[in-house]
């Protein structure tokens, strides 16, 4: 079974009480256990992670780098300053799917609207909420993901 990482970043464990007008009701707990019963009925073995910790993320990336593991990264915040995110990115080898359950372009800080992960990345899947990360998966699951 090809195995997938799920890494999601700061704030994201707060999910279902984060602004649920923007982020949705759904907990980080239910967006984990629907993208590892997405994958399974998709053939793939997946992992769910998620940090308030930068370094942490980063240890995680690296260490998918070295595995050649297929990555779905929602970095958050860090999706629009974070030049190490950006470095880290760029060293992975297997398929990067960036996802956003908002649609960060589309909101009105400017900041919002600059991606360092979008460069390495294979797609961008944005303002599908969680239903983007069935889509990221399926993305994954396909023969030229
Ligand atoms: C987000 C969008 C980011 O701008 C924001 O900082 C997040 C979540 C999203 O999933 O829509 O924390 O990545």
């Amino acid at each position: 079974m090809t195995k997938v990482l799920v890494l999601n970043g700061p704030n994201l464990g707060r999910l279902g009480r984060r602004q649920p007008e923007i982020y949705g009701h759904t907990t980080h707990a239910e967006l984990s256990e629907q993208c590892v019963a997405w994958g399974a009925a998709l053939g793939l073995e997946v992992e769910v992670r998620q940090t308030n910790h930068e370094g942490e993320m980063l240890d995680w990336l690296n260490g998918a780098a070295d595995d050649a593991t297929p990555v779905i990264l929602n970095a958050a915040a860090w999706t629009h300053y974070s030049y190490a995110i950006f470095d880290a990115c760029a060293q992975l080898t297997a398929p990067l799917v960036e996802v956003h359950l908002s649609e960060p372009r589309q909101r009105p800080e400017e900041f919002r609207h600059t991606s360092v992960v979008t460069p390495h990345a294979a797609t961008v899947i944005a303002g599908r909420g969680v239903e983007g990360y069935r889509l990221a998966l399926e993305f994954l699951a396909e023969p030229t993901g």
